[in-house]
């Protein structure tokens, strides 16, 4: 991305207002974990601006309390016929697969990917497929859906991926030959496993980047910033008590959707992709995030790992 590219918006920018006078008529967005949060924020956006949303997400009776929601507060302008529904488990790899395909066969364009849904847990869990959760929905999932997602990307260029990281990435533990992902030979941490699902988030955007330049598809990832949402609905006393006491510093979700509305749309981004951005500008994601020896060593081992091969 241009070290130049510059922003008017800042950390007390909406979603709304980052996207204000963008015309995403004509335009489809796919966004994981629309139900709530920063994704429910980033869909109904996008479709005020005028895109056709696919609401991705893991319960499909939470996706159509979503789509009712926003077109209750869309006022009339969002029409029913642009959101559509997509059931969706990144912590299920078959799920991951039908979803795909099912988006495949429905012949929509694919323009922008918001690989926006995840997890934060204060202990050791797995997926339906063994991996460690945080790996695996908060990375793998989102590596499966994006590389089979990928020829419908190519056909529909010019298209954005969003991968929706966070500061979080400070506390990785990632080794440079990415040691015991599934934390079963260490004693586990939330936080540090939790850290690194969003390092790879950031490093599945640049390698993404890397491979698709030229092709007109960009990655960026960002730092929405601490934002009031469910995230924290797993964790214990100790922590939910931090997070009420930190409740009024927090960012609204129409906040910390913004840096995502901003890197999805916003045209002074230009043409090259590997952004990493916080409070919709420009920011350093720290040297292990810029590796991309170890970018590409992620992209190998995810590869292995869900047997997909692009
Ligand atoms: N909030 C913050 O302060 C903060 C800070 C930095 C980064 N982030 C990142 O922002 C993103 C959005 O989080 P949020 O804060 O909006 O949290 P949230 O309110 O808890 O929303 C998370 C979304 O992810 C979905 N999800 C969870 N597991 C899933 C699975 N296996 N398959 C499909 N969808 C799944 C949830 O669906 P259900 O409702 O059905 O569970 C929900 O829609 C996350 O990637 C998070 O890491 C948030």
């Amino acid at each position: 991305m241009s070290e130049r590219a510059t922003s008017r918006f800042g950390r007390r920018s909406t979603a709304e207002q980052v996207s204000e006078g963008v015309d995403l008529s004509g335009r489809h967005a796919v966004v994981t974990g629309a139900n709530t949060g920063i994704g429910y924020e980033t869909a109904r956006v996008l479709a005020l601006r005028g895109a056709s949303v696919t609401l991705a997400c893991r319960d499909i009776a939470k996706a159509e309390a979503a789509r009712q929601r926003i077109l209750r507060e869309s006022d009339g302008r969002i029409d029913v016929a642009a959101l559509h529904l997509l059931r969706l488990d990144l912590g299920h790899l078959a799920s991951v697969r039908t979803a795909a395909s099912e988006l495949l066969a429905s012949g929509r364009p694919l323009h922008l990917l918001i690989n926006n849904a995840g997890v934060m847990l204060p202990d050791r869990r797995e997926t339906s497929d063994g991996f460690e959760a945080h790996v695996g929905i908060n990375h793998l999932g989102h590596f499966l859906l994006t590389s089979l997602l990928l020829p419908r990307l190519r056909e529909s260029a010019p298209a954005r991926v969003v991968a929706v990281s966070s500061e979080a990435l400070h506390f990785a533990t990632l080794t440079p030959e990415l040691h015991d992902l599934d934390w079963t030979e260490r004693r586990f941490s939330g936080w540090r496993s939790y850290g690194d699902s969003k390092l790879m988030n950031v490093l599945f955007a640049r390698e993404l980047s890397r491979r698709l330049e030229g092709e007109g598809i960009v990655a960026h990832a960002l730092h929405p910033g601490i934002v009031r949402t469910e995230l924290a609905r797993d964790q214990r006393w100790p922590m939910r008590i931090v997070g009420l006491l930190m409740l009024p510093a927090l960012k609204s979700p129409q906040r910390g959707a913004a840096t995502t509305v901003y890197a999805a749309t916003a045209s002074e981004l230009g043409t090259s992709g590997g952004g990493y951005f916080s409070d919709c500008a420009p920011a350093k994601a720290g040297t292990r995030a810029d590796d991309l020896e170890l970018a590409a060593r992620l992209w190998a081992r995810s590869e292995e790992l869900t047997g997909s091969g692009v």
